[in-house]
C-alpha cells in the first residue's frame, strides 16, 4: 500500500466496487504512452489484438492430451525433496507457455521471463534490467522459427494485416508473460497450501490471488484496483483470456502432486516475492515423509 501512496496511485478494494472499476469506461489501461500490449490499451485496437490472443489461447481447449502427460511427467520426476518453485511450478508453467506458443523454450528463456515482470510493473518500467529482459526475449521470438501454435498464429494474423509489426513482436512476449507469470506464483503457493490438505483449484486461485492488483487510468491520476476480494483473473474488458487453462493447468498439476504429498511432508526454506502486485514465492523446498513414494 506504501508503495501505491509513494507513487501517487489511489487504491480501489471490496468486491462490489472493484468490480464497477473494472467495468468503469471512465477507467482506461491505456496509460497514454501509444503501447502496442494488449495489456495498455483500450478500445478498437484492444478489441482487435485480443481477438488474435484469443484464438491462440482456445488451441488449447480443451487441454491436450501430451501437455497433461508432460505436465504429470514433471510431479511424477521430483525427489523425496524439492522446491516448489524451481522444480514443480516454473517447469509446468513453462511447458504451458511453451504451448501456447508452439515451440520450446529454455532456461535461459524462463530466466527472462521472469525478469520481464519488472517491465509491466506499475510503477512505469523504470527497471532497466525488467526492459532490457523483455526487448531479448522479443528480439530471441522474433528470430525463432516456429511450428503450429501461437507464434505462428501471430506471425499469420500479422500477414493477413490483423496486427502491425510492433504488435506482433511486443504481444508475443506479453502473451508468453501473461501465461507464465500469474501460473508460476500460482502454482507454487497452491502446492504450499497443499501440504496441509487438498483443496478445488478454483477456491486456491481466489484464496491466493496471484495478480493483486490491476492498473487503471481515470481523471484523478492512476487508480490500482485490488483483485484480492474475490476476482482472481479480474473483470470486464481485459478479464485474463487463459483462465480456462489456467484452471486445468492447475487441476493437472496440483491434482497430481497432491497425490504425490499423500499425507505427511515437511515444508522448510520458505521464502517470499516481494513484488507490490505479483504474489509468489521465491523457494519453498518440500521433504517427502519417507512413505509418500
Ligand atoms: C493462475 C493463473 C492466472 C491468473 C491469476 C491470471 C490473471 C490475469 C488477470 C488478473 C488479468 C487482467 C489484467 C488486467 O485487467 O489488466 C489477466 C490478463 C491476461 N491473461 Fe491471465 N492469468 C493467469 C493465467 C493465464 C494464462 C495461462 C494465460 C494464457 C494461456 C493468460 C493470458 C492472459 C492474457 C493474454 C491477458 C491480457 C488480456 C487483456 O489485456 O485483454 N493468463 N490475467
Amino acid at each position: 500500500m506504501d508503495e501505491f501512496e509513494r507513487h501517487g496511485i489511489a487504491v480501489v478494494s471490496g468486491r462490489d466496487a472493484c468490480a464497477r472499476a473494472l467495468r468503469s469506461p471512465e477507467l482506461t489501461s491505456d496509460p497514454g504512452a501509444g503501447s502496442p500490449s494488449v495489456l495498455l490499451r483500450d478500445g478498437e485496437d484492444h478489441t482487435r489484438v485480443r481477438a488474435v490472443l484469443r484464438e491462440i489461447i482456445a488451441g488449447l481447449e480443451p487441454f491436450p492430451a501430451a501437455l497433461r502427460a508432460s505436465i504429470e511427467d514433471v510431479v511424477a520426476g521430483l525427489g523425496p525433496a524439492f522446491d516448489l518453485v524451481r522444480d514443480f511450478a516454473r517447469p509446468v508453467a513453462g511447458l504451458v507457455t511453451s504451448a501456447v506458443l508452439g515451440i520450446d523454450l529454455d532456461d535461459g528463456f524462463l530466466d527472462r521471463l521472469e525478469a520481464t515482470t519488472a517491465n509491466l510493473d506499475v510503477f512505469g518500467g523504470a527497471d532497466r534490467a525488467g526492459q532490457a529482459a523483455a526487448f531479448r526475449l522479443a528480439v530471441q521470438l522474433s528470430r525463432t522459427p516456429a511450428g503450429p501454435g501461437g507464434l505462428s498464429a501471430l506471425r499469420a494474423a500479422h500477414a493477413a494485416g490483423r496486427l502491425d509489426e510492433d504488435e506482433l513482436v511486443i504481444n508475443a512476449v506479453v502473451l508468453a508473460h501473461a501465461a507464465y507469470e500469474n501460473s508460476l506464483n500460482f502454482l507454487a503457493c497452491a502446492g504450499l497450501e497443499l501440504a496441509s490438505g487438498p483443496r478445488p483449484v478454483r477456491e486456491l486461485v481466489t484464496a491466493i490471488c496471484p495478480a493483486r492488483y490491476v492498473l487503471r487510468f481515470g481523471p484523478d491520476g492512476p487508480v490500482a484496483i485490488s483483485l484480492a476480494d474475490g476476482l482472481p483473473f479480474g473483470l470486464g474488458r481485459h478479464a485474463c483470456p487463459g483462465s480456462g487453462v489456467a484452471v486445468a493447468e492447475g487441476e493437472i498439476a496440483l491434482g497430481a502432486l497432491a497425490k504425490l504429498l499423500g499425507g505427511e511432508c515437511r515444508v522448510g526454506e520458505v521464502r517470499w516475492k516481494t513484488h507490490p502486485v505479483f504474489h509468489g514465492l521465491e523457494k519453498a523446498v518440500v521433504t517427502l515423509a519417507s512413505g509418500n513414494r
